[in-house]
């Protein structure tokens, strides 16, 4: 394990010029720095403020779908007055450099694709989309009733934001996708994820135990960590862009 004060290993350099395939998951921590908050952190995250079962289950939002409908406009808005940052923005980098790049991603906040990512698997699905809560199929334009949360303009179902909650399961297509870029990756990364919540906690190990290269990157230790071939200790924007700068410009601080 190094700290980010450190120069990067060199085999983590050499393996990242030379990957053919690199899978990258991120979580909620890579959005930190654009000032969208993550879930976990004792502070600052979601769940610190917000019981998840009041708020991210089906059962929440058949209890009091003006509740949830509301939490998630108002996370909608905070997201579309967000820009990627410099994480991000190595990641489209990266996707420049290298053969084959997939970016798998928990967030549901679509700044991968506006940084300009262009494979993104979203695993739990995207803040900016609705859906039928009914008939479970995408909705893109209803008539505003006054209603809250807005009717399905097909069977006048409850409208309800395009995501994955507690007790859900994935979209099976982007877990497939997932799963397959995991497993055939010869280098994995790992970013601002707590690592806890499956199935997208898994990918890593799955990556590992195809005898790819894992690298985690966190200021926080997760239980990754310990397996992990690299543990870049930091904030996204800080590693990324200094490990790319590393990898092609020769730029190894010491
Ligand atoms: N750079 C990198 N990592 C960071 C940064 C940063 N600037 N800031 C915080 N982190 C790390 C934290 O140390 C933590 O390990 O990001 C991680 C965020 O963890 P969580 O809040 O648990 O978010 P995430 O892993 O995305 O959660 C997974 O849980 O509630 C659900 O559906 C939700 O997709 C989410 C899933």
């Amino acid at each position: 394990m190094n700290s980010f004060a450190d120069r990067f290993p060199q085999n983590l350099l050499d393996a990242l010029r030379k990957a053919r395939r690199v899978a990258v998951l991120t979580g909620s921590g890579i959005s930190a720095e654009s000032g969208v908050p993550t879930f976990r952190d004792a502070q600052t995250g979601l769940w610190a403020k917000f019981k998840p079962e009041d708020l991210a289950t089906p059962e929440a939002f058949q209890r009091n779908p003006k509740l949830v409908w509301d939490w998630y406009a108002w996370r909608r808005e905070l997201v579309s007055q967000a820009q990627p940052n410099v994480a991000h923005l190595a990641l489209v980098e990266l996707e420049r450099r290298l053969p084959q790049f997939s970016l798998i991603t928990q967030n549901v906040d679509g700044l991968h694709q506006r940084a300009g990512s262009r494979n993104v698997i979203e695993l739990h699905g995207n803040i900016t989309r609705t859906k039928c809560f009914e008939e479970d199929i995408p909705v893109e334009k209803w008539t505003a009733s006054g209603e809250t949360p807005p009717r399905c303009p097909r069977c006048g179902g409850h409208l309800r934001p395009d995501v994955v909650w507690f007790g859900e399961t994935l979209p099976p297509a982007a877990l497939e996708r997932a799963l397959a870029a995991s497993r055939s990756c010869d280098l994995f990364f790992s970013i601002g994820t707590s690592t806890l919540v499956h199935p997208a906690a898994s990918l890593p190990f799955e990556a590992l135990q195809r005898g790819a290269i894992v690298v985690e990157i966190n200021p926080d230790p997760t239980p990754l960590t310990a397996r992990a071939h690299h543990t870049l200790r930091g904030a996204a924007g800080e590693v990324l862009p200094a490990l790319l700068r590393a990898a092609w410009s020769g730029e190894n601080a010491s």
